[in-house]
């Protein structure tokens, strides 16, 4: 019987254990024994490898984060330790394996693969969506929906208290879930690495509309920044509005995993297992322009992602001070 295993690593997603469930499922509908490494390249190197039934993945499809946990693992960037994982896997006969996490997980498995054979499949899952060739990361839907109620929630607030509300999101050094948020929140402000704004240059549009009545704000400001202090400060200064800082976190990461992203880990999951079946056996499972497609380790992970050039002009156009109504 062939023997396959999954693992998480890196930032955990809703959206993961969705993606558990169906690969012992489809694993087993194709005729192999599945099983789950524990704590992600960690447990490989410390054997914490274990048979996977149906029993185990029961109910989890609503729950988000990862049952067989995550973790970023300094120890397997070193070929001693590489080695003891690839030992543990051989001595069981796994010879195959499905990693769900973002790019530097996937550098790491491709050295792996190199030094050892196994065959790898990686399934782009991050709430930063910044991994190169695919449109979509597992768990970012969840993710945007999260903040979604979070900042329709500040906005009751900010309104009763006429306050400006700076709310950081995660995505390390990716725009992308402050960009899609403030679009999709009607943001006043919205700032990302990817779209330079300097702040003051809003000053005369929101005295403007001070004066007209105005009596809340919303500026979404990417993590990358690290300015949201700086921020609430000028609205504060300059404004002389009542301003509050409110960083997200990593309630973010957490909840319930949305319709799209069920789906979309039961899809990923689907076709990492067909192409290890077909002998593909060093590529990860993207998606772009609406369809799956296979990228080689090197296409995916030694390039840097670039925000889609139509959301940003959207951006750009919507948040530009030049734009904004006096
Ligand atoms: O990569 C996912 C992410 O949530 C980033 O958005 C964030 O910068 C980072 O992980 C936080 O990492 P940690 O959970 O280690 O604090």
């Amino acid at each position: 019987m062939d023997k396959i295993a999954i693992l998480c690593s890196g930032g955990d997603v809703s959206g993961m254990n969705p993606a558990l469930k169906r690969f012992v499922e489809y694993a087993y509908a194709k005729g192999m024994q599945p099983f789950f490494v524990y704590n992600g390249y960690e447990g490989l190197i410390d054997d914490t490898i274990q048979e996977a039934h149906y029993e185990d993945v029961a109910g989890i499809i609503t729950r988000g984060g990862t049952k067989i946990r995550s973790a970023r693992s300094e120890r397997f960037k070193e070929a001693s330790h590489r080695a003891i994982a690839a030992k543990n896997l051989q001595n069981r006969g796994i010879t195959k394996l499905i990693v769900l996490g973002g790019d530097g997980s996937f550098r790491g498995m491709e050295r792996f693969h190199n030094e050892t054979g196994i065959s790898f499949c990686g399934i782009p899952a991050t709430i930063d969506n910044d991994i190169n060739g695919t449109d979509y990361c597992l768990g970012v839907d969840t993710a945007l929906n999260v903040i979604k109620n979070a900042i329709d929630s500040i906005r009751d607030t900010a309104s009763s208290f006429r306050r400006a509300f700076v709310i950081e999101t995660m995505g390390r050094n990716c725009g992308y879930l402050a960009l899609v948020s403030a679009i999709t929140s009607g943001a006043e402000v919205c700032l990302i690495p990817e779209i330079p704004i300097n702040i003051h240059e809003y000053k005369g549009c929101f005295e403007s509309q001070i004066r007209k009545g105005r009596d809340y704000f919303i500026a979404i400001v990417s993590e990358a920044l690290q300015n949201s202090q700086e921020i609430a400060q000028w609205f504060q200064e300059e404004l002389h509005f009542e301003s509050r800082v409110s960083i997200l976190g990593h309630i973010q990461r957490g909840g319930n995993p949305s319709v799209y992203d069920r789906l979309m880990a039961y899809q990923f999951v689907t076709y990492g297992i067909d192409t290890l079946l077909e002998g593909n056996n060093n590529s990860v499972v993207c998606y772009t322009k609406s369809h799956f497609n296979f990228k080689s380790i090197a296409e995916v992970a030694l390039n840097t992602y670039r925000l889609d050039e139509e959301l940003l002009n959207l951006g750009r156009k919507q948040f530009a001070p030049s734009h904004c109504q006096r």
